[in-house]
């Protein structure tokens, strides 16, 4: 497939996860990639070069505004104006409610959602400016509630009710706006909540399995699927949706 010819994508948080499958597949089907990290991106640039992909990779802090901006602007400069953005970039802070605290609140929604909003509200101009846009965020099946992640919860949540607005005001642009909510997937994140609760990642992965109608646990491959597909055309009348992406669980 060849869905992305021409159009620049910039993905952030992609240096690991389901942003470098993300940004990965994005490139394979055409199109040329702002590889967006707070930590060198080089593993996924080879992985994309290796792919006959296109790509550049751009260290940003997506709480910080300025720094989003000048990212922004660079790409831009260097790859074409963007017409796709993935706010992929996110971090867990876990701890049950009444000891959580306000350091952890604060990171957990400065990353998930407020890094979410400062992207959105840069690329929207290019975006506008062209009459043509797709910003797809990632949401989490833990948005529903989940035992000691009030704050990842609460950003996740927040994703959705950002995406909901975005695609009534951004519509009349031509500008698509949905969200993906996965739910267990194996990357470096799940290993890190396995570690906290002082089980191997495949032994933690083994007990969600059992829970989850699909009898096992997503893969980032199949996420970046799915938002390839809302940032696609195939999906040109889809907007202010959160597509759940977690094996059947409830
Ligand atoms: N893995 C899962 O099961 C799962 C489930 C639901 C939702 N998600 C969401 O999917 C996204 C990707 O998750 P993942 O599992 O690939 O995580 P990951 O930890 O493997 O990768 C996250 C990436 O985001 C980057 N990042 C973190 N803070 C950043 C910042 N301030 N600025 C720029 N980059 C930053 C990290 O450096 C890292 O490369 C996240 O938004 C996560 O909340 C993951």
């Amino acid at each position: 497939m060849d869905r992305f010819t021409d159009k620049v994508a910039v993905v952030t948080g992609a240096a690991q996860g389901i942003g470098a499958a993300t940004a990965l597949r994005l490139a394979v089907e055409g199109a040329t990639v702002a590889v967006l990290d707070r930590n060198t991106p080089d593993d996924t640039l080879a992985l994309i070069e290796r792919a006959g992909g296109t790509a550049r990779g751009y260290v940003c802090d997506v709480t910080d505004r300025s720094s989003v901006q000048a990212v922004f602007d660079k790409a831009a400069s260097e790859l074409g104006d963007p017409q796709i953005l993935v706010n992929n970039a996110g971090i867990t802070r876990d701890d049950l409610f009444f000891r959580l605290t306000e350091d952890d609140w604060n990171a957990v929604l400065a990353v998930n959602l407020t890094g979410a909003y400062h992207c959105a509200q840069v690329a929207q101009k290019f975006m506008v400016a062209q009459r043509y846009g797709k910003i797809v965020s990632l949401s989490s099946r833990s948005a529903l509630g989940n035992r000691g992640q009030a704050n990842y919860a609460a950003a996740k949540a927040g994703i959705q009710g950002l995406t909901a607005t975005l695609a009534i005001e951004l519509g009349r642009y031509n500008i698509n706006v949905n969200a993906v909510a996965p739910g267990y997937i194996a990357t470096a994140m799940t290993a890190a909540t396995a570690t906290r609760v002082g089980m191997s990642a495949e032994d933690h992965q083994k007990s969600v399995a059992e829970h989850t109608p699909l009898g096992r646990v997503g893969q980032p491959e199949e996420v970046a699927a799915v938002i390839a597909f809302l940032a696609s055309d195939e999906a040109s009348y889809v907007s202010g949706q959160t597509l759940y992406v977690n094996g059947g669980a409830r």
